[in-house]
């Protein structure tokens, strides 16, 4: 197994008449043995260009991969002891479930005994031993993507790398199969970087989450952690659903107390801010600041006994949408619509008034030119 060390990895694209598109730019990044480290972020952002050249798919124009303490940009994919899983898995029609996934070892010249071990090993892990004799227009898309993830794991490589495996699947079948893969990590015990734009897979399959953006990383950090404490706007906003609500305004002292003053001259909404947040925020008085909140950290006047003090204000509800588990509210200042995740016993009209508290322990302070939290 193995550590995969990524060194100011860069690509550029080359453009007519142009300097060319730099899809990947500079990052460095060291996923442990045995760690699940998932690239998150939006569409472009560069996931699939960075998971491709660590396979050896795509010329690495700057920087170094490492697979194993070894530098590998000049080595053949099929060399770098990888399996690759994509969205279009692809499986040879015309081949029955055990033939596609002993295909691959039947390329390499594996003997045939040692090829069947290989075979039954990984169907019995994802649960197709019945299958096996099926070609795959007789499977379901979960099923199939199942096979496809046999092919991999048959060739028992250090490290896998898995291009949005489940974006094909339905709803129900991603959590599932989400799910397996899951189990076979920790099974397999094998090193994985695992690309998603969907934050929930993110959240819920990584060890550790790299958040990218532009060809950039934002953050490398568990879940909770990214979650709890993001190191920017762009990771406050794209981790969490629905996300994170931010104000814009300013510092004020007012009263020997500091409070966030939302921009909005009609009647701004005034958050009074704790010890914590005005001593890391003790530089920006009277300056522009951006006031984050979740949407769980919003609690409404029916259940703000329970939860303790905090700042309130209130506000105008737009419209209320009962989940069942939840009720999302969806406020507004004047200014700003925000988004409170509230008790769904809780009852509100559309247009009525309410009072609404702050808990300032899941509260972030931003700096509105650097997009940086404040700590
Ligand atoms: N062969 C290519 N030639 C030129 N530009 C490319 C090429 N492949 C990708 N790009 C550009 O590089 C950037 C990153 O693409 P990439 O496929 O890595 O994004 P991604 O994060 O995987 O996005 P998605 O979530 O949509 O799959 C994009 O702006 C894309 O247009
Ligand atoms: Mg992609």
């Amino acid at each position: 197994m193995a550590q995969v060390l990524l060194e100011n990895l860069t690509k550029t694209f080359p453009e007519k008449g142009g300097p060319g598109v730099t899809a990947v730019k500079r990052i460095t990044l060291a996923i442990e043995d045995r760690e699940f480290m998932v690239l998150v972020g939006p569409s472009g952002c560069g996931k699939s260009t960075t998971l491709r050249m660590i396979a050896g798919l795509e010329e690495i124009s700057e920087g170094t991969v490492r697979i194993g303490g070894t530098i590998v940009n000049d080595v053949l994919p099929k060399d770098r002891d990888i399996a690759m899983v994509f969205q279009n898995y692809a499986l040879y029609p015309h081949m029955t479930v055990y033939e596609n996934m002993a295909f691959g070892l039947k390329l390499r010249k594996f003997p045939k005994a040692d090829i069947d071990l290989r075979v039954r090993e990984a169907a019995t892990m994802l649960g197709l031993e019945s299958y096996l004799g099926r070609k795959p227009k007789a499977l379901s898309g979960g099923q199939r993507q199942r096979v496809a993830l046999g092919r991999a794991i048959v060739r028992k490589p250090k490290v896998f790398l898995f291009d949005e495996p489940l974006s094909n699947l339905d709803a129900k079948m991603r959590v599932s199969t989400r799910t397996e893969i899951s189990k076979l990590h920790a099974r397999l015990g094998a090193t994985m970087i695992y690309v998603t734009h969907d934050q929930v897979e993110a959240m819920t399959m990584g060890d550790r989450i790299c958040v990218m953006k532009d060809g950039n990383i934002m953050q490398v950090a568990e879940p909770l952690e990214l979650y709890n404490h993001p190191d920017n706007l762009f990771v406050a906003g794209f981790i969490g659903s629905p996300p994170m609500n931010f104000f814009r305004g300013s510092l004020r002292r007012a009263a020997g107390h500091v409070s966030f003053v939302e921009d909005n001259p009609a009647a701004p909404l005034t958050v009074a801010l704790d010890e914590k947040l005005a001593a890391r925020s003790s530089a920006y008085l009277d300056k522009a600041v951006v006031f984050g909140i979740r949407p769980e950290a919003i609690h409404d006047s029916l259940t703000m006994g329970s939860a303790g003090g905090g700042p309130t204000a209130e506000v105008r509800v737009e419209v209320s949408e009962p989940m069942g588990s939840e009720t999302l509210l969806y406020l507004d200042t004047g200014k700003t619509s925000f988004i409170a995740r509230v008790n769904p016993t809780d009852r509100f009209d559309a247009g009525q008034r309410v009072q609404v508290t702050f808990d300032l322990t899941h509260a972030h302070l931003f700096d509105p030119a650097t997009e940086q939290v404040l700590r």
